[in-house]
């Protein structure tokens, strides 16, 4: 894979690889690797919502940014049905399992706010209904621009297809709470190009998705990971030695693994304000070994950089598995190489004994770790469970050299400032 885009000043690059043998070397119940036991009567933030994937406001460098002392965040929402028909099973019963299940197809973007980086109070939908160009608003990043409360949502416009856009809006607060205005006016940014990124045409199960924007600290310039998948019909991938590593001995087998091809994306911006952009070559390929890196995001720390995305096990190719949760990688530049962290790249994945209990981790620069309630068993034989659809307790980590630790839990979805912007 060449890139064109020496006329940016940006370095071609060889996407580096998350390989077979790196993953057979993921320990699921490593306690350094664990998230702690996620309890079965955890709180909820909404009757009257599900939340997912959280996206608390940052800035262009990753800090995550309170305004007038306000932390904000947005979230994958949808409504909770328990009165509704469609979602009573047999015996009358509300099927909140089934519910939650469903709700990607009519996933919303809504904030919460808050004083104290917990306890979020719901502010509503960022963009009233009709303006979002697609029937899901997928995940994305809420950046403020400036202290004029300037906001850029980057976010994912799904079904159909699956298109990166951003919709400019305002962050207003006053004593009592917080608002966001404007967010009136969707901007397409691009779509995959089957080339490098696979097209819904090539693969209907493609994955494209998940803008998160940033400066690099290094060049200064704007860039954007997301998800996706490696170009290419379904299924002809091929998972050769170097898809494969260093396996031992009975370990060559393949399998079906050509069908999982996820990649992490990279696209570099052509102008100051984001409204230009251009795809490179993926930075990270995991031909072989899983089907989705999701939600990509850094960590920059210690003049390296730290590159998380967040997978399932469903989602891993014949022959390699691991836990839902979050996974890493670093390298000393921008475009690599990247090495998995912990030597496989698992980072927090759930305990086997709660496999969905979170997902949607997202690594903040400050160490702390949030994501949401999936399911957790509320029996010992695992058959009976409790659907979250709220925020999981936060997890505090440690990131030294090319490993990771878990060093403390904080509670349900703590996401502190890490500066605060007075607005003028
Ligand atoms: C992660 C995710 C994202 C996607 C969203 C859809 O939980 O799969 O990749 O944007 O959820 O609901």
């Amino acid at each position: 894979m060449k890139t064109t885009t020496e006329k940016f000043g940006v370095t071609p690059h060889q996407p580096s690889l998350w390989t077979r043998a790196d993953a057979l070397k993921v320990r699921a119940d490593d306690p350094t690797t664990t998230q702690p036991l996620v309890r079965a009567d955890f709180p909820v933030l909404s009757d009257d919502v599900f939340i997912w994937d959280t996206m608390p406001l940052r800035d262009l460098d990753g800090n995550v940014t309170s305004v007038d002392g306000w932390s904000v965040i947005f979230t994958l929402t949808a409504d909770r049905h328990p009165n509704d028909p469609q979602y009573l099973d047999e015996d009358g019963n509300y099927d909140i399992l089934r519910d939650w299940n469903d709700r990607h197809g009519r996933a919303k973007m809504y904030y919460w706010f808050s004083r104290t980086g917990k306890n979020w109070e719901l502010g509503g939908r960022v963009m009233a209904e009709g303006v979002s160009p697609t029937a899901r608003e997928w995940a994305g990043t809420p950046i403020l621009l400036n202290d004029r409360g300037e906001v850029d949502l980057y976010y994912t416009a799904v079904t159909p297809g699956a298109t990166i856009v951003k919709v400019r809006g305002r962050v207003v607060t006053t004593e009592h709470g917080v608002s966001m205005v404007g967010f009136e006016k969707v901007k397409p940014l691009f779509e995959a190009d089957g080339k490098m990124y696979q097209t819904e045409a090539q693969n209907a199960f493609w994955g494209f998705r998940d803008p998160w924007p940033f400066r690099d600290p290094n060049d200064g310039k704007l860039y954007m990971l997301f998800e996706g998948n490696v170009a290419g019909e379904r299924g002809s991938h091929k998972v050769g030695e170097a898809e494969i590593g260093d396996v031992p001995p009975g370990y060559e087998d393949v399998g079906n693994s050509r069908f999982q091809t996820a990649c992490v994306g990279i696209a570099v911006a052509r102008d100051a304000d984001g409204d230009d952009w251009e795809m490179l070559p993926p930075l990270l390929t995991a031909v072989g070994v899983n089907d989705q890196t999701e939600r990509p995001h850094f960590v920059f720390q210690d003049g390296k950089y730290y590159l998380f995305t967040i997978s399932h096990t469903f989602t891993y190719a014949d022959g390699v598995t691991g836990p839902d949760g979050v996974y890493g990688f670093v390298a000393d530049s921008l475009f690599g190489p990247y090495v998995p962290l912990n030597g496989s790249g698992l980072v927090l994945g759930n305990p086997s004994s709660q496999p969905f209990q979170t997902y949607s981790h997202y690594v903040m620069p400050n160490g702390l770790v949030t994501s949401f309630i999936d399911s957790v068993p509320t029996d010992a034989t695992g058959t009976q469970i409790r659907v979250g659809g709220t925020e999981a307790p936060t997890v505090g980590m440690k990131i030294k050299g090319q490993q990771t630790f878990v060093v403390a839990e904080y509670d349900y979805g703590y996401i502190p400032p890490m500066l605060d912007v007075t607005l003028k």
